[in-house]
């Protein structure tokens, strides 16, 4: 078991189907993603079927089963960056990286995924690489930027 999963599950003692979400949250937050040991552990301590675990974790876009990219990339949804071309923005982005929403990509270089609204939406549309922000930002910019992480994993590793 995980260092970090143990705990979880203690603070959660005689927890049923009510506590999945909250023990989801937590794991996610304390390991980064909800592998397939840590859904077999909860799935377990809280009594449920794990297929039951996979769907409730399945239908929210918030839980991850891949660990994040070395460069996390996050693309607000939100109706004020949506009507901003946030959705071009995205589909750029899918396109470039190969992966959907929620994934990592196979060198586990980079990881996407999408937020409902970052609070910033006079400055839409927005989008985080690994927290930093990027304001009023376009599929063209938005693709240097990924060139700029590939380029900055280039020069590391020739140095
Ligand atoms: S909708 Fe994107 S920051 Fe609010």
């Amino acid at each position: 078991m995980s260092e970090s999963i143990g705990p979880i599950l203690a603070r959660h003692q005689a927890a049923g189907r009510d506590a999945l979400i909250p023990v989801l949250q937590e794991v996610q937050e304390a390991e980064g993603y909800l592998s397939k040991e840590s859904v077999s552990l909860i799935s377990r301590h809280l009594r449920l079927p794990t297929s039951k675990v996979y769907g409730v974790a399945t239908f929210y876009n918030q839980f991850r089963f891949q660990p994040k990219g070395k460069y996390h990339v996050t693309v607000c949804r939100g109706t004020a960056c949506h009507v901003k071309g946030s959705a071009k923005l995205l589909e750029v982005l899918v396109r470039n990286l190969k992966i959907e929403p929620g994934k990592t990509t196979r060198d586990r270089m980079f990881s996407l995924e999408t937020v409902a609204c970052m609070g910033a939406c006079a400055l839409s549309p927005v989008m985080c690489i690994n927290g930093e922000f990027h304001a009023k930002i376009s599929p063209t910019k938005a693709l240097k930027l990924l060139d700029s992480c590939r380029q900055k994993e280039i020069a590391a590793a020739k140095s």
